[in-house]
């Protein structure tokens, strides 16, 4: 059985202020007890991921792990401005968003960096959550699945088998940010796709893999969305800011 993991991505947001107040918010929710079987995380910015370990261990929240939204694609080195997976592992995270279409679109980020990124993340020790998904164009053209299976082609092509100790997160670009949500069907379609491709690889990898959605996630949508035998979990961006709201959908 694969756990449900909701994983929070502030992106750029937050302060030292707020921050406080919404991890003490989500321990207070947590308290009496979350759903078994569940896995949450928060990916806060880089500098604000010591203070997020430090308040998640006050608060001895052992449902929240912490996670990092990017890392570098190199070890150790003349990289600067670059932060390595050694060192969000000594931050105490769990979880590292790769490949995320803002990277992509934005920082121009390819398949090949992408899969480097998510061998640091699998060599410090953390289970990278690699991003795939198709913009409105190529949906609209016909080609979404066509797209998706490439870009999973290009991570399994350089991680194999790792794969397996992996989380997927599948994001169709038109609905990040949009609330444009894609419905529960059409998600589950797409993640099928995903898994039948992976079967193809490996029956044991695509068992194990872990396919979270990503996109417009809301606590009114993420039940139907959870409900599907082919999704694993959520990627949450905006939602994510809200504490009220995240805890609603850890518990949907
Ligand atoms: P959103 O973002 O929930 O704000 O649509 C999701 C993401 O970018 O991971």
């Amino acid at each position: 059985m694969r756990p449900l993991i909701v994983i929070g991505n502030w992106k750029m947001n937050g302060n030292l202020a707020s921050n406080q107040d919404w991890i003490k918010t989500v321990a207070r929710g947590m308290e009496s007890g979350m759903p078994s079987g569940r896995q949450f995380a928060v990916c806060p910015p880089f500098p604000y991921l010591s203070q997020c370990a430090t308040l998640i261990k006050e608060h001895s929240l052992a449902f929240l792990s912490l996670g990092a939204q990017d890392t570098s694609a190199h070890e150790v080195g003349a990289y600067t401005g670059e932060v390595s997976s050694v060192m969000l592992k000594e931050m105490a995270c769990k979880y590292v968003i790769v490949g995320h279409s803002e990277r992509r679109q934005m920082h121009h980020e390819a398949d090949e960096i992408i899969a480097a990124k998510a061998l640091q993340v699998l060599d410090a020790g953390m289970t990278p959550v690699i991003c795939v998904g198709e913009t409105a164009d190529e949906k609209n053209s016909g080609r979404a699945v066509e797209v998706v299976r490439g870009q999973v082609a290009k991570q399994l092509m350089v991680l194999q088998d790792r794969l397996a100790d992996c989380l997927i997160a599948y994001e169709p670009v038109w609905a990040i940010g949009t609330g444009k949500v894609a419905s529960a069907q059409v998600a589950q379609d797409m993640h099928r796709a995903i898994r039948l491709q992976l079967a193809e690889f490996d029956e044991d990898v695509a068992s194990h893999v872990g396919i979270l959605y990503g996109g417009s996630i809301k606590s009114d949508n993420a039940v139907e969305l959870f409900a599907m035998p082919d999704i694993d979990g959520g990627l949450v961006g905006g939602a994510s800011l809200d504490p009220q709201e995240f805890l609603a959908i850890c518990q949907a």
